[in-house]
């Protein structure tokens, strides 16, 4: 039975390469692509600055710290009822108040939410562009403005993607850049990367200071392990891949959030290679997104809450017309070689707005690999439809 997987990354030959060459000259932490990086991105945004780190989410750390310090006394800080939950921690680590409000049925925060939601008390915006599909960053940008407030444009999902003629993290006082698994552009996972693009020329030297702080980066061959074993690996090897990195992980340091630190070398070489393919990457996923598109017309059980004309998203979500189990769900499509991965939990506290939905009753992220074809989006789809009914929510 052909097994289709989720994938969490698109790299190349280039990309063990660049891996293989930094490793043999012993540039793992430190070493001459962290500049290339910065010197990419810089000429791809053109920010007054790129600061490069080991996590999107210490990058939105800092920039709230700056931001406090800028406006004492303002606590929250507004953003989607639907995202990835370390954003809402990394608010919390700051001694900040996270405020969700709705969003939209594209799974991005809502304009007039925003807007509604601003009090005295507001800090700043994170708007983020979720799976890489943008949110209405251009009304955010003219809401935060008027306001006088913060806005975090949160491209750490949509690395190379535009809102009409302008790149996503090049909206509000900073962008955010990730490259951890699952993006756009991906080095890795546990602190593989991630970029601050200061685009307000006034926060650059408060921001360019604080990152200098920060120490090289540690602990990044086991993190590649990691990687290449429990993800890369996994639909060659399977769950064997796990087995052989806890075999290796003995001999090594464990991995785990160090705090924030600068991006590693290895990681920078690689998120090199990421940018010089990203053109390639985003074509993938837009065909990839528009073969799901063509095969779920026929299901009326299904839909793709993301679908617009030339889009390229990170991951292919489908939102499901009924709430299921989403457990229940998985265990039988599974078993029938299709591998689904949840939605985002909810992050919000019930009295906000926009909580009363649990997405992952009824969105599902499914297999989006380049190497996908029609006859296979076909079996996906049809596994999919067919599991729907006996996983219903009861
Ligand atoms: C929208 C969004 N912002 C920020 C982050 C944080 O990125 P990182 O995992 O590099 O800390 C993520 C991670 O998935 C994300 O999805």
């Amino acid at each position: 039975m052909k097994r289709y997987l989720v994938e969490y990354a698109d790299w190349s030959h280039r990309e063990y390469l660049a891996i293989a060459k930094n490793l043999l000259l012993g540039r793992v932490h430190r070493g001459p692509d962290i500049e290339k990086l910065r010197q990419a991105l810089a000429k791809m945004y053109a920010p007054a600055g790129v600061h490069l780190l080991n996590y999107g989410h210490h990058a939105i750390e800092i920039a709230l710290e700056i931001f406090k310090e800028q406006r004492p006394g303002r606590l929250e800080v507004i953003g989607p009822a639907y995202i990835c939950p370390s954003v809402p921690s990394s608010v919390a680590r700051r001694g900040l108040q996270w405020r969700s409000v709705d969003v939209g049925e594209d799974l991005n925060i809502d304009a007039a939410a925003v807007k509604s939601a601003i009090g005295s008390n507001t800090l700043a915006v994170i708007a983020p562009h979720m799976y890489g599909c943008p949110a209405d960053i251009q009304s955010i940008e003219t809401i935060c403005k008027d306001a006088g407030i913060y806005l975090i444009d949160d491209a750490a999902q949509a690395v190379g993607i535009k809102h009409g003629d302008r790149l996503l993290g090049t909206f509000g006082d900073v962008g955010i850049l990730s490259f951890a698994q699952s993006k756009m552009v991906v080095t890795g996972v546990r602190g593989s990367g991630g970029g601050l693009l200061v685009n307000d020329h006034t926060l650059e030297r408060q921001i360019s200071e604080r990152c200098a702080t920060f120490a090289s980066s540690s602990g990044r061959i086991e993190a590649l392990a990691h990687f290449f074993w429990n993800y890369l690996a996994a639909p060659y090897v399977g769950g064997l891949g796990y087995y052989i990195w806890r075999i290796l992980g003995f001999f090594s340091k464990p991995t785990g959030n160090v705090g924030v630190t600068q991006i590693g070398n290895l990681d920078a070489a690689v998120a090199v290679v990421q940018l010089a393919r990203i053109q390639s990457i985003l074509a993938a996923k837009k065909n990839v997104l528009n073969l799901y598109n063509d095969v779920i017309q026929i299901y009326p059980k299904m839909r793709l809450p993301q679908y617009r004309q030339d889009a390229s998203l990170a991951r292919v979500v489908v939102e499901l017309a009924e709430d299921v189990n989403f457990e229940l769900l998985a265990q039988e499509i599974r078993r029938r070689g299709v591998q689904l991965r949840s939605a985002y939990p909810p992050v919000c506290s019930s009295g906000d707005a926009g909580c009363q939905r649990n997405y992952v009753n009824n969105v599902v992220g499914v297999p989006s690999g380049r190497k996908l074809n029609k006859e296979d989006v076909e079996r996906i789809c049809a596994v999919l439809d067919s599991a729907i009914n006996g996983a219903r929510q009861r």
